[in-house]
């Protein structure tokens, strides 16, 4: 091969190189919902309402994903729209997958909403769609378990009037855990790509525990010693913020493994994952330190650093934590189980 051909040549190479660590990184990301994933702390046991067949208590329907929407048959566009787009979704799923869903149409306007009336309607965004509704009692205590607003404002001199409601999708996980929001203006190719990754993966632990503050009376379900975290945070900055980061933040591309396969420091706050690890698991990395036989690798700190010191660190760690990372840490907040 003469010169020229050998650039070409090596050229070429580069680019197919190049192309494969894209595409490998494109791979790698994990799957963004376009939905607001909800911290699953909201069960739905206390769901009852009521339809024409009788009553109906979600539970009946652990082990479907269901997608509850919020309305009333008067309803001019708004509700249509949502129930139509519900229906496209779900024609572009598999059939496997469609009869892992069930919707179900909630009108919070029992007084001119009769059983048969929402049943009918329901019916002709979907055959198998469920219309349901209740007392006003039991309306409200399910919309104040899922946080929805609705508002039945005065009659116009002929009586009419209209109802403000929520204009989510409330999607419900098999285990009867409220875990995703869908606002009005999801597209119907997002809800089926959603349901798609739902079905199929779920919703990472990470992903569902970072969404937001936990609910619940538990503040924070882990002791931290002030003392222990105070002089935590020297040994630390002494001992592995040359790694680590100062603010914890692990080195730049950590995520990304070099060529003889080990990485760069990961991040040990916010950021990090090690709180899905167990303490007893975090004590051993530190002191007998993790692929050590690696170019870059993390340190034993066994003979260096006491247990009480150890201890020290991990308590300045988890103190830059978030609530949700230190009750998991902790045991306290379980994602859907
Ligand atoms: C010389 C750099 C260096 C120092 C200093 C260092 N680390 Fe590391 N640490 C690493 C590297 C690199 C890794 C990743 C090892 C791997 O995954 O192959 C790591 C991994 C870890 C992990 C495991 C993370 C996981 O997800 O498995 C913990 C926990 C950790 N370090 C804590 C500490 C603590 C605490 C200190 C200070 C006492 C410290 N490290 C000091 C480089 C360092």
């Amino acid at each position: 091969m003469d010169t020229k051909h050998k650039r070409l040549f090596i050229g070429l190479g580069i680019c197919l190189l190049l192309f494969a660590m894209i595409i490998s990184m494109i791979l790698n990301q994990p799957y963004q919902y376009h939905g607001f994933i909800v911290p699953p702390v909201q069960h739905d046991n206390h769901v009852f309402l009521r339809t024409e067949e009788g009553p109906m208590n979600l539970t009946k329907y652990h082990n479907r994903y269901v997608l509850l929407y919020f309305g009333y048959t008067y309803c001019p566009d708004v509700c249509p729209t949502s129930l139509a787009k519900l229906k496209i979704a779900l024609s572009e799923l598999s059939e496997a997958d469609r009869s892992k869903v069930q919707v179900i149409f909630v009108s919070v306007d029992p007084d001119r909403d009769t059983l048969e009336k929402i049943n009918e309607y329901a019916k002709v965004f979907g055959t198998d769609f469920i219309g349901a509704t209740g007392t006003r009692t039991e309306i409200d205590l399910v919309t104040e378990s899922l946080g929805v607003k609705y508002k039945i404002n005065p009659p116009d001199e002929n009586g009419n009037y209209s109802v403000d409601h929520s204009a989510y999708t409330y999607v419900i996980d098999p285990n009867g855990y409220l875990v995703m929001v869908w606002s009005h203006e999801i597209l119907a190719e997002e809800i089926a790509e959603d349901l798609t990754h739902l079905i199929e993966t779920g919703i990472p632990v990470d992903q569902q525990l970072l969404a937001g503050p936990t609910p619940t009376s538990i503040i924070c379900s882990l002791t931290l010693i002030p003392e222990f975290v105070n002089n935590g945070q020297g040994l630390y900055e002494h001992n592995c913020a040359q790694c680590h980061g100062v603010d914890l933040g692990g080195i730049p591309g950590w995520r990304t493994p070099l060529a003889d396969g080990s990485h760069l420091a990961p991040p040990l706050g916010i950021s990090s994952v090690i709180w899905q690890k167990t303490e007893t698991e975090l004590i051993e990395v530190i002191k007998e330190g993790k692929n050590v036989e690696k170019p870059i690798h993390m340190p034993a700190f066994e003979s260096t650093l006491s247990d009480e010191e150890i201890y020290s660190i991990l308590q300045y760690i988890y103190s830059k934590w978030s609530i949700n990372q230190q009750n998991y840490f902790a045991g306290s907040l379980t994602p859907t189980p």
